[in-house]
């Protein structure tokens, strides 16, 4: 049977899962992986559950000819090469579907938190600075009924965005059109438009594509300059995706309204002109599938792929076949 590590403590039936196969499971508790300390630590293993902070970069497959299977606690898969996993034969798979309505909802409380001040009135309230309902009082927010969603990324987490957004907020939607395919609006309305016209035409737009050389700093200085004053951004995606001190300018200077961000170009770093810009502008901690029960499904996932993999079987959530 095969000898399986995990680079960070997972719920128990996780663990149980690959020990009812017979293999053995080695859990390390440490801080995230670089690619040297994961080439050296997957040696002797066959398959290695990695979460999104741990870097499997080609060292880590050149080093290790007997690994077959590295299967990710996560949906993006942006620390992962897949060239070099192809390369080497080795399965790369991720944890696509149980974490697409946590995320979906930490969006909309980002979307919520950022146009209602949410924070900022939570804060004034505990200052001892409330004093008392006014007609033009502070924090005075924007609306997010009627408005519109712009959606970069129309996959399972886009999709989920644009149902509560449109279902329960009566928001308009528009995405990307990409290569002149429809998106799968299953049941939404939808326009498609080009990247300048979403940027210039939405009241909000929120990022759930991919992170690859062709996403990164999509959102840089000249993109949020087509973007409305009065526009929000959120991205519950990945950090890089958005440049971040151009972000952090924009914000300072009026060149966009607001910014919901769960995510950072340089994890857990963030910029401290960002962190100063404090006015409808909300920053959580990379939170967007951590609710209890979507972190022990992401888990069990990962290892019924890793366990599928290394029984020859197509794993669920095949990203890339070794
Ligand atoms: C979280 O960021 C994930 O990709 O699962």
């Amino acid at each position: 049977m095969a000898r399986v590590l995990i680079t960070q403590p997972v719920y128990a039936e996780a663990t149980a899962e690959l020990r009812a196969q017979g293999h053995e499971v080695v859990e390390r508790n440490g801080p995230p992986m670089s690619a040297e300390g994961l080439a050296e630590a997957a040696a002797g293993f066959h398959a290695v559950l990695t979460v999104l902070t741990d870097q499997v970069s080609e060292g880590v497959f050149a080093a290790n000819p007997q690994l077959s299977v590295v299967a990710n606690i996560a949906a993006g898969v942006d620390n992962i090469d897949r060239a070099a996993a192809a390369a080497h034969g080795v399965t790369v798979t991720n944890t696509p579907d149980s974490l697409t309505d946590a995320t979906a909802d930490l969006t909309m409380a980002l979307l919520l938190a950022v146009a209602r001040r949410v924070p900022e009135g939570d804060r004034q309230v505990r200052d001892g600075r409330f004093s008392g309902w006014t007609l033009q009082q502070e924090p005075m927010g924007t609306d997010v009924t009627g408005a519109r969603l712009g959606i970069i990324g129309f996959g399972k987490i886009g999709r989920a965005v644009a149902r509560r957004a449109q279902h329960g907020f009566g928001m308009s939607i528009a995405t990307l059109a990409r290569d002149g395919r429809e998106p799968q609006a299953q049941g939404l309305e939808v326009s498609t438009v080009g990247l300048d016209e979403l940027l210039a035409d939405c009241d909000v737009i929120s990022l759930h594509c991919p992170l690859t050389t062709e996403t990164r700093h999509l959102i840089d200085a000249h993109a949020l300059a087509r973007m409305p004053a009065h526009a929000l951004l959120l991205n519950t995606g990945r950090g890089p995706l958005v440049d971040e001190r151009a972000l952090a300018e924009a914000l300072r200077d009026g060149i966009i309204a607001g910014a919901g961000l769960d995510v950072y170009e340089h994890e857990p770093d963030v910029d401290p002109l960002l962190l100063q810009q404090r006015e409808r502008v909300v920053l959580l901690p990379h939170v967007g599938s951590a609710t209890e029960r979507t972190r022990r499904d992401i888990c069990a996932v990962a290892a019924r792929n890793a366990a599928e993999a290394l029984a020859g079987k197509t794993p669920p959530d095949l990203v890339a076949a070794g």
